[in-house]
């Protein structure tokens, strides 16, 4: 299934906040006609009520897609609206945060297809990536669709279970607030060296951002890039004997913060 389907029978989105705009920013810019969205959202904005989608109106009775994306906390109260295209062919997307698939059969019915994801806040400029798994019910025609409609705001990969999605909420779902932290920790330290807090700030963001964006293009490994930069003995070279410290530098840090992130999921999700 291609977007060629979903302008056909159309497309419902509900929730058209952060992400939903995103998404649906994306989408209309990959060719998909406003004339095949139906948006659900109670407080829409200007932007979105410009862009010539169908905006609170009835829905159409077999659209290709749902795709959710309200908060979990509101889930309960926002499903019901979706809830006559359940157990049909309408392909059910969630992007929401520990709404398991188990909790959208109950909802839906158990013979709704559907397939979860985890996207991230890059997603905002195009350059997100999502984890995407999906029930029996969906199959491989579902997870393709999915997969293209993710693709509007970035890269995709695809899971081996629903098991997984906790471990990719960790790593990629928040790992954004990591690398903001990294930019402030960064700038913190060359204050420390003498820096004024505007330069070190700066310096810091310039330089993460000037990374990742190498990391980005470059055919290179991420390890094979920090060795291009760093002359033995040099500069680089005693910062990173602390940084790669296998008691205290950032490799176990990180894997308690992940874990710390993929056991938060678990019991959200609970
Ligand atoms: N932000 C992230 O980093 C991220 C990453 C991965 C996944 N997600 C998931 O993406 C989902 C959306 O997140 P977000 O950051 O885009 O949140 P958001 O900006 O709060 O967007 C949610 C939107 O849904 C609307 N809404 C609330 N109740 C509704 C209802 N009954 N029917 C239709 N729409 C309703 C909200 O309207 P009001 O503003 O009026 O309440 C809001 O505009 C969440 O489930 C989150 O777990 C987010």
């Amino acid at each position: 299934m291609t977007l060629d389907t979903v302008a056909r029978d159309g497309l419902v989105l509900l929730g058209c906040g952060k992400m939903g705009t995103a998404l649906l920013t994306g989408w209309l810019a990959a060719g998909l006609p406003p004339a095949s969205v139906w948006v659900l959202e109670p407080n829409p904005t200007d932007w979105l009520k410009a862009t010539g989608v169908h905006l609170n109106e009835a829905l159409p009775k077999s659209p290709a897609v749902a795709l959710v994306a309200v908060k979990p906390q509101m889930m309960g109260a926002a499903l019901p609206a979706l809830q006559a295209l359940g157990n049909a062919s309408t392909l059910f997307v969630s992007i929401a945060a520990g709404t398991s698939i188990a909790a959208f059969e109950a909802a839906l019915g158990d013979r709704t297809p559907i397939v979860r994801t985890m996207p991230n806040t890059p997603a905002m400029v195009g350059r997100g990536i999502t984890g995407i798994c999906a029930n029996t019910h969906a199959g491989a025609a579902g997870l393709t669709l999915a997969r293209t409609l993710m693709q509007a705001v970035g890269e995709v990969v695809e899971l081996e279970g629903e098991d997984q999605i906790d471990a990719v909420t960790a790593v990629s779902g928040s790992g954004p607030a990591y690398v903001f932290h990294l930019i402030e920790a960064m700038a913190a330290a060359g204050e420390a060296e003498g820096l004024s807090p505007e330069v070190a700030m700066k310096l810091a963001r310039a330089t993460v951002c000037g990374a990742g964006e190498l990391a980005f293009r470059a055919p290179e490994s991420a390890a094979q890039l920090r060795i291009n930069v760093t002359s033995p003995g040099g500069t680089t070279a005693a910062a990173l004997s602390h940084l790669m410290d296998a008691e205290t530098g950032l490799p176990p840090l990180m894997r308690r913060a992940v874990h710390a992130a993929a056991e938060r999921g678990k019991e959200l999700g609970k």
